[in-house]
């Protein structure tokens, strides 16, 4: 995944372009580049490196008279993090110029068919300038080109051209987001929001297919064919939600925006009283009455919130529910679509595995619902009805907020379904929803005790591996646990099902082993208070997170405040504060941890 911008006005382009990409970054950071316009002559003039946009910022001019231009932060998918590699890629001619987001499937037959023109870079994206470059050679104008062009690639792709002469940007989307940015002084165009959120909040999403010609003055978007004018929203978001709101790292501010984050995510579902839950879904009630399954597919984080609803699933909607890696999901095994929903758990909406996983179920005839954070991304394109997580801008690769707003939607979908399917009554379905209600506060006051989880995580940090256990619902938690200290520490660490240690995990357990053990409502406590003798036996320090009146055989315990079934999730922030502190005392890039990136756009 990468990230790409644009801007045409009345303003230097330079400053307004380097600044949206340093706003991106977290789609990907190994390589950037940017192309201007000459205000005067009209040639191209193109920066590109390998390396973060800093150094980028450093290599450019101070100043150009330019008022248009191109820009690109780079993850790489073809062809490593090199010079040539990053975009933007010119055409032979130097005069087109092209930044891209996404995959070109195609890309190896166009080339062969370009083979008379100079390739200079490893990527798929390169055969884009070329083929405009052709098209323009036949004496076709401009935005016809690189219509004509669009039509050609096969894939994943969100691509803006810089043509020598031509007065405009030409976006072109399909299957990667794009949005333009209508300001008083000009038109940005832009992977995602946060690159322009200081400059307007006044947006128009692409669609796939669509094609839009951003002018000075104008916006032009061709539609089906059509030309429509650009359908503009307002984004909610504050300026500063895309910067760091003076934490150290996003990562840091976003788990600290966990209790705003859950209120939104909660604000005008709540009916306690009736134990209802209000969420704008044209499922029809008989459908969910007939279902016989509901099938969760999810990536990493997202994987975890999936195994946590599928258990408040089966426990309060009465309905099997499954989880499967969106990687490893097929449509079989007998199922009957007419009675099956499939949910796609997704915070980006972008994640490749998880999009082809929806279509599967799509095709196989399954209902199907997305619950994501992005508005106007590609999942709630390819499904029947969305429910917005509401969390707000995460910028930090390693997700936190959104696992907490994802537990929290899918609860309220759990009531919703278990509701209509009159399988949860309203005085349970209540008691859930005053749960709910409590969930800010509850995290609010393992927060305020971010300094004894600091002095617990600096006393840890440099142990041999990391082990997080618990049952049933804590068992999801210590998946989630174990993943964050592994994407940011870079320590070994793994999440068990407490039960399973016996069989096998046990044996890698020491003193040198911190364990981390959930305890509290819905995670069968008692159990796992053995489990706990068990790995202290073998000499581990034990770190507890519980709610329990009394926790035994445990060095650190860790308090969690009473809400039911989502007592563990309130558990897992003690284990983001934990990661995050650790790897904070061992010096760790924490919102851009090395190899990863925000959200994979590639299967
Ligand atoms: C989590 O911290 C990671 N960033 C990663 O595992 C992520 O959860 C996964 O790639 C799924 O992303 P999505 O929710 O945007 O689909």
């Amino acid at each position: 995944m990468c990230g790409i911008t644009g801007y045409i006005g009345e303003q230097e382009a330079l400053p307004r372009i380097l600044g949206g990409l340093e706003n991106l970054e977290y789609r990907g950071y190994d390589s950037a580049g940017i192309a201007l316009s000459d205000t005067t002559t009209g040639k191209l003039s193109v920066y590109k490196q390998s390396g973060e946009v800093d150094e980028l910022i450093a290599a450019c001019p101070e100043q150009r008279p330019s008022r248009c231009g191109i820009g690109h932060t780079r993850w790489s998918t073809h062809g490593p993090p090199t010079d040539e590699n990053a975009h933007p890629h010119t055409d032979c001619t130097d005069q087109v110029a092209v930044v891209h987001n996404g995959i070109i499937e195609n890309y190896e037959s166009l080339r062969t068919e370009l083979n008379e023109h100079t390739f200079t870079s490893e990527t798929d994206t390169e055969v884009i300038p070329h083929l405009i470059e052709d098209r323009l050679a036949t004496g076709e104008e401009p935005v016809a080109a690189v219509r004509a062009v669009s039509d050609r690639l096969e894939g994943s792709f969100a691509f803006c051209a810089l043509i020598e002469g031509f007065p405009g940007l030409i976006a072109v989307r399909n299957d990667s987001p794009l949005v333009i940015g209508h300001a008083e002084d000009g038109t940005f165009l832009a992977s995602a929001v946060p690159a322009f959120l200081d400059q307007t909040r006044s947006v128009t999403y692409l669609e796939d297919g669509d094609v839009a010609v951003v002018s000075d003055d104008d916006v032009t978007l061709y539609r089906g064919g059509e030309v429509i004018d650009p359908p503009t929203e307002t984004i909610e978001w504050e300026a500063d939600a895309a910067e760091k709101g003076g934490y150290d790292h996003y990562m840091h501010k976003e788990i600290h925006e966990q209790p705003q984050a859950l209120r939104q995510t909660i604000s005008g579902r709540l009916d306690i009283s009736a134990g209802n839950v209000a969420l704008d879904l044209s499922i029809p009630s008989e459908h969910l009455n007939s279902l016989e399954e509901i099938q969760l597919v999810a990536c990493g984080t997202s994987y975890y919130a999936g195994l946590y609803a599928a258990r408040l699933l089966e426990t309060l909607a009465d309905v099997r529910a499954s989880v499967t890696l969106a990687s490893e999901y097929s449509f079989n095994g007998g199922r009957d679509p007419w009675r099956t929903l499939t949910i796609a758990v997704t915070q980006s909406g972008e994640t490749a595995d998880t999009l082809a996983a929806i279509r599967t179920a799509a095709q196989a005839g399954a209902r199907t619902l997305a619950v994501t954070n992005t508005l106007g991304s590609t999942v709630t394109r390819e499904v029947d009805d969305s429910v917005f997580i509401r969390a707000g801008p995460e910028i930090g690769v390693a997700a936190t907020k959104t696992f907490a707003s994802q537990v929290a939607t899918l609860a309220l979908l759990t009531v919703y379904i278990g509701r209509r399917r009159n399988a949860l009554s309203a005085s349970r379905a209540s008691t859930v929803l005053a749960n709910l209600r409590e969930l800010p506060g509850a995290i609010q006051q393992v927060l305020d005790t971010e300094t004894d989880v600091e002095a617990i995580a600096t006393e840890y940090a440099d142990s041999d591996s990391f082990f997080f256990i618990g049952r049933d619902l804590g068992y999801p938690v210590s998946l989630e646990g174990a993943l964050k200290l592994k994407e940011i520490s870079y320590d070994h660490a793994e999440g068990f099902a407490a039960g399973e240690l016996k069989h096998g995990p046990l044996a890698l357990v020491t003193d040198r082993t911190p364990v981390l053990a959930v305890l509290s409502d819905g995670t069968r406590a008692s159990k796992t208070q053995n489990n706990i003798k068990e790995v202290q036996a073998r000499g581990a320090p034990v770190i507890a997170a519980s709610s329990l009146e009394e926790t035994t055989h445990v060095n650190e315990q860790l308090t969690v405040p009473d809400v039911g079934l989502l007592e563990p999730l309130v558990a897992n922030v003690y284990w983001q504060l934990f990661a995050y502190h650790v790897a904070a005392h061992k010096g760790r890039p924490i919102d851009k941890p090395r190899n990863l990136a925000k959200s994979v756009t590639v299967e």
